[in-house]
């Protein structure tokens, strides 16, 4: 994450910089208020401007006004933090106006400082979540206007969610809600780790069927409200195999990610998973994903053995693990994504919570 540091006293922005720098923030300086403006119009990666109020030839005020007055025209996404050595009301009011994000009064107190961008960093993945969704629908709808070629991600779709119709019905209902949740949350780590827009609705569409094999049977042991024998369980596995030879038969670009997903999405990081015992790269960033948030929505879930768990405990132990589960099972990057995304990752499991979650109708099998 990029800031633009502007401020006037010298000292003052040499050690903030040092400072932000030691935290791994990627700073650059301006000296006044006309500085700062050219240098975040000049600089396209700048997404946090940390401004003093009070600076020459223009205020922290002026600069971000300047700044708003473009933006409009290029869209861009960022967030304002504002530094003041006084409690000049009518500057804060007007900073609010602007849509200020927070601010800090001189001395800083750094626990305050680091805090407030923390939650500027939030703010501003949900921001480019967010816009990246905007797009996708626009360009859904697009496609779906009379006279267009049907392209194929239309026919990924429709192909996808035919089958994912079939699972859905197959299953109790709030395995329906889980496939949606893990859609959705793997579409939210795939935007935050960068990957091309394409890749990312491929894996949005491709994760709704990560447990297709489970249509394999044996039903009774996904529906069973028990607890699994350790030879059911074992069985479960077979969801992984069963799901990718399910997927061979349909020669679709998102059908391959739903494959690819469908057969390593228990493989874990240091290869202590199944099927294959896959390791690191050999497991496919999409199968990654889906393994994170598959964890995280397990966790959340009523197993027999096991109360729901709530967000902040099923967050702790993906981070430093339990008897069951370890942080060495993640791709770092993955994992690292998901703990950016986490605010996002819940209101996703609030938006499809399951709705009979309290009585029971889910067993331990494999998520
Ligand atoms: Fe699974
Ligand atoms: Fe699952």
């Amino acid at each position: 994450m990029k800031i633009l540091l502007a401020e006037d006293d010298a000292q003052v922005r040499t050690e903030l910089r040092e400072l932000l720098v030691e935290q791994g923030y990627d700073v650059t300086t301006a000296v006044d208020g006309i500085d700062a403006f050219e240098k975040f119009r000049a600089d396209e990666m700048v997404e946090i401007l940390l401004l003093d109020i009070r600076m020459p030839r223009a205020t922290g005020i002026q600069a971000l006004d300047a700044i708003k007055k473009i933006e409009s025209t290029n869209d861009r996404v960022f967030e304002t933090l504002f530094i003041t050595g006084v409690s000049d009301n009518n500057a804060i009011v007007s900073a609010l106006k602007l849509g200020a994000f927070a601010f800090l009064f001189k001395p800083i107190v750094v626990e305050e400082l680091l805090k407030e961008l923390s939650e500027a960093t939030d703010s501003i993945n949900q921001k480019h979540y967010r816009k990246f969704q905007n797009s996708m629908h626009n360009a859904n709808l697009e496609n779906r206007s009379p006279g267009k070629a049907a392209g194929s991600l239309r026919d990924g779709m429709s192909a996808t969610s035919e089958i994912a119709a079939i699972g859905a019905e197959h299953y109790a209902p709030d395995i329906e809600q889980h496939v949606h949740r893990i859609s959705e949350m793997a579409l939210c780590v795939s935007v935050r780790l960068g990957l091309e827009n394409q890749q990312c609705q491929h894996i949005r569409l491709a994760s709704l069927l990560h447990d297709i094999g489970k249509l394999g049977g044996p039903t009774d042991i996904y529906t069973a409200k028990r607890a699994l024998t350790k030879e059911e369980f074992e069985k479960t596995k077979d969801h992984t195999r069963l799901g990718a030879a399910l997927l061979e038969h349909y020669d679709d670009p998102v059908i391959e990610v739903a494959q690819n997903i469908a057969l390593q999405h228990h493989e874990n990081w240091d290869g202590s998973g199944y099927p294959a015992g896959l390791k690191g790269d050999e497991i496919s960033i999409e199968a990654a994903i889906v393994h994170a948030v598959d964890t995280y929505d397990n966790l959340r879930s009523h197993r027999p053995y096991r109360a729901a768990l709530p967000h902040h405990v099923a967050m702790e132990i993906l981070i430093s693990g339990d008897e069951k589960s370890n942080p060495d099972h993640f791709h770092p990057r993955v994992l690292q994504a998901l703990l950016s995304q986490h605010r996002e990752i819940e209101a996703i499991y609030e938006r499809y919570r399951p709705v009979e979650i309290d009585k029971g109708v889910t067993n331990q099998a494999p998520a």
